[in-house]
């Protein structure tokens, strides 16, 4: 998740570009930049590593010279540290062309090696620099000679090496394009990442969403995947990527800009929730074919050779991420794998158990949680190799680890952490999966369908959201209860937990989450007539189990909410039933969270809780 502007047009491009930049910060804000090309058709590029406010004043003590059209940037690192270098707007080595981009692109390692080869010189460790080189390689083929014509005579030329540098780019991206000789047209392309044109009287925008533009335009075009456009200051064109003219339609957003910003989600929390597909899909994306191969090697530092060498896992993290690390002790020992996970603040004697063929995993969306750093300091001491698994790129737990798997989930802004955590799951899925392959645990044959089942899981995330409506008509039913209880079993139980501490977080009421086979050695006293209790039960081993738990808490008054599938539904005999889809038992996880999520939020909603800032929470906790 990044934020991209764009404008062309006779008023102030620069001012327009920073104004767009400062309403998608919540996209990305570890570093930014514009590119204008000014009224001598040159171009002025500025980025900062930091916030657009920076941003703002180094263009204001230098402005560009009446500016004609340009691009903006506000960042969420993915590849390459935060930093002046890795921000963009990216440039090619004539240092006219220019890209921003949202997004990943899987295939910029081979594209990087070839155009390296070719003489082209990088500046940045990001994906997205390759993008300007192709571009550059592309302009060349087409023997274009900039300096011999009118600019408005490149602009077929420009189009062109657009459309052929985009048809070679595997995976996600939303790009835009300026090209100091062709000031008078902007390109635009998206594959799977948004991308949203503005249309005004004599001048148009291009925006990561509609928030950017919306004091000046509400008509707007989205484009659709595999969609590009040539945006002129009187008028856009939108082609297919073959290069196939196709037309569109505008329409008109009646949103404010705050309600734009959160996609027209009342908060972030919610917003979040329905980013949870996208957060897994990025997080495997490229990652997971073959698995057992060494293809997490260039990007995590882990070989098959170092996944065959452990003797142990060493889960550890705080929270919500803390949860995260006991499905990934489930999943670990479910193939066999020894594995452990502890919440950080708890480990300092453990830690001092660790060794060199230990892998401690250290799970943290931000990456700075100082009780997560302290236990990988302590686990290093005692000479524990550390995998970090974070969803931010340059934060102090990737400099301090061995080796860094990133989520790919953009930024989150609701304190309640929600896509993080799936993201974390992704991550832990994966790793399970290459692990488990490198050791000869999973056949190739069992091996590839593993990951064709995780590959699915999106898809089923949609199908669970789906279900919001009737989640929140349960939940707005429970809305002044004052205790709730979770329960479930095995690679469930987390899940228990986790959605114990979301409607702690955000509706400051009580809850408990439990293993359901303990309920019988003491909580089941505190039962009471109509309370509550969410079972999270779907099929597996432990569903008999399960519906025997939800027996037990029924007979002694539970309101039991059960969290089911179509087949565990006849099995589990609740008052009331969520149903989710059909998923392979070991990823059900990635599922069952989500009516958890949802539950919590519409609960808080009632309550009128401030849910994307609950008191007494911070985002980041930088202190022990
Ligand atoms: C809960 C939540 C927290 C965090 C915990 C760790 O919704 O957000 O429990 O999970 O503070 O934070 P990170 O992942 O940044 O280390």
């Amino acid at each position: 998740m990044c934020g991209i502007t764009g404008y062309i047009g006779d008023n102030k491009t620069t001012d327009i570009l920073i104004d767009g930049l400062k309403r998608l910060e919540y996209r990305g804000y570890d570093s930014c930049g514009i590119a204008v090309v000014d009224a001598k058709n040159e171009l002025y590029l500025r980025r900062v590593s930091g916030r657009v406010d920076a941003l703002d004043k180094l263009v204001a003590g230098d402005p560009a010279k009446g500016p004609k059209s340009g691009v903006g940037h506000t960042r969420w690192a993915t590849h390459g540290a935060p930093s002046e270098d890795n921000a963009h707007p990216h440039t090619d080595c004539t240092g006219r062309v220019v890209v921003v981009h949202n997004g990943i692109i899987e295939n910029y390692l081979d594209l990087k090696e070839k155009l390296q080869a070719g003489g082209h010189k990088f500046k940045s460790e990001t994906d997205t620099e390759v993008i300007a080189h192709l571009m550059e390689e592309k302009l060349k083929s087409l023997h274009v000679q900039e300096k011999a014509v009118r600019a408005e005579m490149l602009e077929p030329v420009f189009f062109e090496a657009f459309r052929r540098t985009v048809a070679e780019l595997k995976g996600s991206f939303a790009l835009s394009m300026v090209w100091a000789s062709c000031p008078a047209m902007l390109l635009a392309a998206r594959m799977h990442s948004p991308l949203v044109i503005g249309l005004g009287k004599g001048e148009n925008f291009i925006a990561s969403d509609v928030s950017a533009f919306l004091k000046f335009t509400k008509r707007v075009v989205f484009l659709n995947d595999g969609e590009m456009a040539a945006v002129r200051k009187d008028g856009v064109d939108y082609y297919d990527f073959k290069g196939k003219k196709t037309s569109k339609d505008a329409v008109t957003i009646q949103w404010d800009s705050t309600m734009a910003e959160k996609g027209g989600y009342k908060h972030f929390m919610l917003k979040e929730i329905h980013e949870q597909a996208e957060s897994v899909e990025n997080t495997l994306r490229g990652r997971l074919l073959p698995l057992g191969g060494d293809i997490l090697k260039a990007e995590t530092g882990l070989t098959t050779a170092s996944m065959k060498g452990f003797a142990a896992l060493q889960f550890v993290a705080c929270g919500t991420a803390y949860h995260a690390c006991l499905v990934g002790r489930f999943l670990f020992e479910n193939f066999g794998i020894p594995a452990h996970a502890d919440v950080a603040s708890e480990f300092t004697d453990r830690a001092k158990l660790m060794h060199k063929d230990t892998l401690v995993v250290a799970i943290s969306q931000s990456g700075e949680t100082a009780d997560t750093l302290f236990a990988v300091r302590e686990a290093k001491a005692a000479g524990a190799r550390v995998l970090a698994i974070t969803n931010t790129v340059g934060s102090t737990l990737t400099r301090e680890a061995d080796y860094v798997l990133h989520t790919h989930c953009g930024p989150e802004i609701g304190v309640a952490s929600t896509k993080a955590f799936l993201g974390q799951l992704a991550a832990i899925y994966l790793l399970a999966g290459h692990f488990a392959a490198a050791r000869g645990i999973l056949s190739s044959t069992e091996a590839r369908r593993y990951a064709e089942d995780l590959l699915k899981v999106p898809r089923l995330i949609e199908e669970t959201l789906a279900g919001e409506k009737e989640i929140a008509k349960v939940a707005e039913a429970f809305a002044a209860s004052e205790h709730f209880l979770f329960i479930s079993r095995h690679i469930n139980y987390p899940i228990a937990l986790e959605g114990a501490l979301k409607i702690k977080e955000i509706s400051y009421v009580h809850a408990e989450g439990y293993a359901a086979g303990e309920m019988k050695h003491g909580p089941i006293a505190i039962i009471y007539k109509g309370m509550p209790l969410l079972a999270v039960a779907p099929t597996g081993r432990a569903l008999e189990l399960m519906a025997g738990n939800v027996e037990e808490a029924k007979a002694r008054g539970a309101d039991v909410v059960a969290i089911v599938d179509a087949a565990s539904r006849k099995t589990v005999k609740a008052n009331r039933y969520i149903v989710l889809p059909d998923a392979p038992e070991l990823f059900t996880p990635l599922l069952t969270v989500i009516p958890l999520q949802i539950f919590a939020y519409y609960v808080a909603l009632a309550k009128k809780c401030d849910i994307d800032k609950p008191r007494n929470l911070a985002k980041s906790v930088t202190v022990r």
